[in-house]
């Protein structure tokens, strides 16, 4: 499977990365990444996988490289994460999260991508109820109900 990875170079793209690569050896890994100030490009150095520095909202190149490398699924982990700097200049946080996001739906659909995972947070997709069952630990069911501000 061809796979293109966005914000790859952040603290979860560059995980997946890792993941992926370990577990689909034979797979082509793409990395995008405008290699902002939340970047850490040496998290994914070394691996078997090309680095294209851009941005998601650049149509033209993100529609290029999903045709030139034959893109099957797009997995999108570009950000703007920090959210108390939107206090700061939330300009850019609807320029990447917003529009960016909308640029990276439309090459995909220039280049007539059928897959797209989006990566986002509980604020964005709202909370999950899980069953909780007695193979969840304590430590699980405490995370949990703090991620949801439950205690
Ligand atoms: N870190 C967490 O604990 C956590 C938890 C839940 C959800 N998430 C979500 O996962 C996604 C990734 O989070 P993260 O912690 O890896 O963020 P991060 O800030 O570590 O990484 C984001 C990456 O996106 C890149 N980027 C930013 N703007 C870009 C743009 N316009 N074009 C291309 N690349 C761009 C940055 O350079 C960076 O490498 C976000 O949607 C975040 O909300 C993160």
């Amino acid at each position: 499977m061809n796979l293109l990875v966005t914000g790859a170079a952040g603290f979860i793209g560059s995980n997946f990365v890792h993941w992926w690569r370990d577990r689909h050896t034979s797979d082509t890994v793409v990395a995008l990444d405008a290699l902002t100030y939340a970047a850490e490009p040496a998290n994914i150095a070394g691996l078997d996988v090309e680095l294209i520095q851009t941005d998601i909202a650049d149509t033209e190149r993100v529609r290029s490289a999903i045709e030139t490398h034959r893109i099957e699924v797009v997995l999108n982990f570009a950000a703007e994460s920090h959210n108390s700097r939107a206090v700061l200049d939330p300009s850019r946080f609807f320029r990447t999260n917003v529009l960016g996001t909308l640029s990276l739906l439309e090459a995909c659909r220039q280049a007539g991508m059928v897959r797209l995972h989006h990566v986002s947070t509980c604020e964005v997709y709202g909370l999950h109820f899980y069953t909780l069952n007695r193979h969840h630990s304590a430590q699980e069911i405490l995370g949990l109900l703090r991620s949801e501000g439950r205690v």
